[in-house]
């Protein structure tokens, strides 16, 4: 009994390895046979940064062609879209910041900052720049409306409420030397801009907080602080077709 349970279990073994061996053969001379494992020998494409929307077999509509990929690492600039006014708005500021932020602001040339050699050239030189939101009849009130809030939530407490740098921040002693608005009728948009994105002596740098649409946004309403009915006449350039519109806002 016990040597035919050997006889019978050797002859099972026999079969099993026959089939497996055989079966593993295909007449196709380039073929690699029948593969146990296909994924070992070939690893699915699986791109990180689109989803397919496939996961435990099951489609999902809801996520296809979106990021599936973790968070993007913080600071990172998205860019994207089709419109380049909005694509221009999302690439890297062109100045470079003041050497003199690497001490009041670390920004260190060894974590990646480039910094512009002399002290102020790139400031002097945003003088220049123009505020590529430009200003009309039909969108200032929602440029100065989203301008307030932001000045609200992030500026007011050292400039504020009025502009006149004279926030609670100020008042309780904790910052000083915080300009009133009205005194600084001489700087370039480009310059305020430029000072708020670096930030400027105790003012901290605003360009990891902001985007660069918010910030030229805060630069209109920082000017309505520096000039007297600044958004009320017709100041920004105003094409002959809108000048009808523009005249109706005035007389408001
Ligand atoms: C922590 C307090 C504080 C906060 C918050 C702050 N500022 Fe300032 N800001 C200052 C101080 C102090 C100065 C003066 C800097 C100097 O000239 O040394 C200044 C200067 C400025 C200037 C003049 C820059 C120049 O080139 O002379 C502008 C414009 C300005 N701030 C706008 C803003 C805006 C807009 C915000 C909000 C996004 C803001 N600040 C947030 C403290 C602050």
């Amino acid at each position: 009994m016990k040597k035919n349970f050997k006889a019978i279990s050797l002859y099972v073994t026999a079969v099993i390895a026959g089939v497996v061996s055989l079966s593993s053969c295909i007449s196709d001379a380039d073929s690699p046979g029948l593969e146990y494992t296909p994924d070992m020998y070939r690893s699915p494409a699986i791109e990180p940064y689109v989803d397919y929307g496939e996961f435990r077999n099951k489609e999902h509509v809801e996520l296809k062609s979106q990021q599936s990929a973790m968070r993007p690492p913080n600071y990172s600039i998205p860019f994207y879209g089709s419109d380049s006014a909005k694509v221009a708005m999302m690439l890297p500021y062109h100045r470079l910041a003041s050497s003199a932020a690497a001490l009041s602001h670390g920004l260190n040339a060894s974590e990646g900052w480039r910094l512009s050699d002399s002290l102020d050239v790139e400031y002097i030189k945003a003088k220049a720049d123009k505020n590529p939101i430009s200003l009309t009849a039909d969108n200032k009130d929602a440029i100065f409306g989203k301008g307030k809030k932001l000045y609200t939530s992030m500026c007011a407490h050292c400039h504020g409420e009025k502009g006149d740098g004279e926030g609670p921040m100020v008042k309780s002693g904790a910052y000083a030397g915080v300009p009133n608005y009205k005194n600084l009728t001489e700087l370039g948009d480009g310059q305020v801009f430029y000072s708020i994105y670096y930030g400027k002596g105790a003012m901290g740098a605003h360009a990891m907080l902001l985007n660069k649409e918010e910030i030229w946004t805060l630069v209109h309403y920082v000017n309505k602080f520096r000039f007297d009915g600044y958004g009320e006449e017709p100041v920004m350039e105003v094409e002959a077709a809108d000048s009808t519109a523009m005249t109706e806002t005035i007389g408001e």
